[in-house]
């Protein structure tokens, strides 16, 4: 067997940043991080034990985040998932079916290799794959 999966982050789109982050400094007493942009949108985490809550603003409609803002408004976006060997984990994927958005890992917004999977076969949730 190999070794299990942590929760790394879960990821909110938002359609105001300064009002979202209220709550988490107000009411849980969370200061964000500096914001950082990635696929056209600017995120915002926040530390919270060893996971992290992403924020996810665009104005732009041709961005992901924009679009899902415009079909769907504010809300959970993906859960992200922090893998010992991504590699590993996507050939699991694709053994097992699901189908994944990133063929291929990618640089995501703190640095790291990410690969997307596809929300149909887990539940309607997208999920990011870390390591
Ligand atoms: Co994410």
């Amino acid at each position: 067997m190999f070794e299990q999966a942590v929760i790394a982050h879960v990821g909110v789109a938002v359609t105001d940043l300064d009002d979202a982050l209220a709550f988490y400094r107000d009411v849980l007493g969370v200061m964000p991080r500096p914001p950082l942009t990635a696929d056209g949108a600017t995120v915002v985490l926040l530390d919270l034990g060893t996971g992290q809550v992403e924020l996810l603003h665009s104005d732009d409609p041709t961005t992901p985040i924009g679009k899902f803002l415009a079909k769907r408004g504010a809300g959970l976006h993906h859960v992200c998932y922090k893998v010992p060997n991504l590699d590993a984990a996507l050939d699991r994927c694709r053994a097992e079916g699901y189908r994944l958005l990133d063929e291929v890992p990618r640089i995501g917004a703190g640095g790291h290799r990410i690969a997307f999977v596809h929300p149909k076969a887990t539940a309607g949730i997208l999920i990011e794959l870390t390591e």
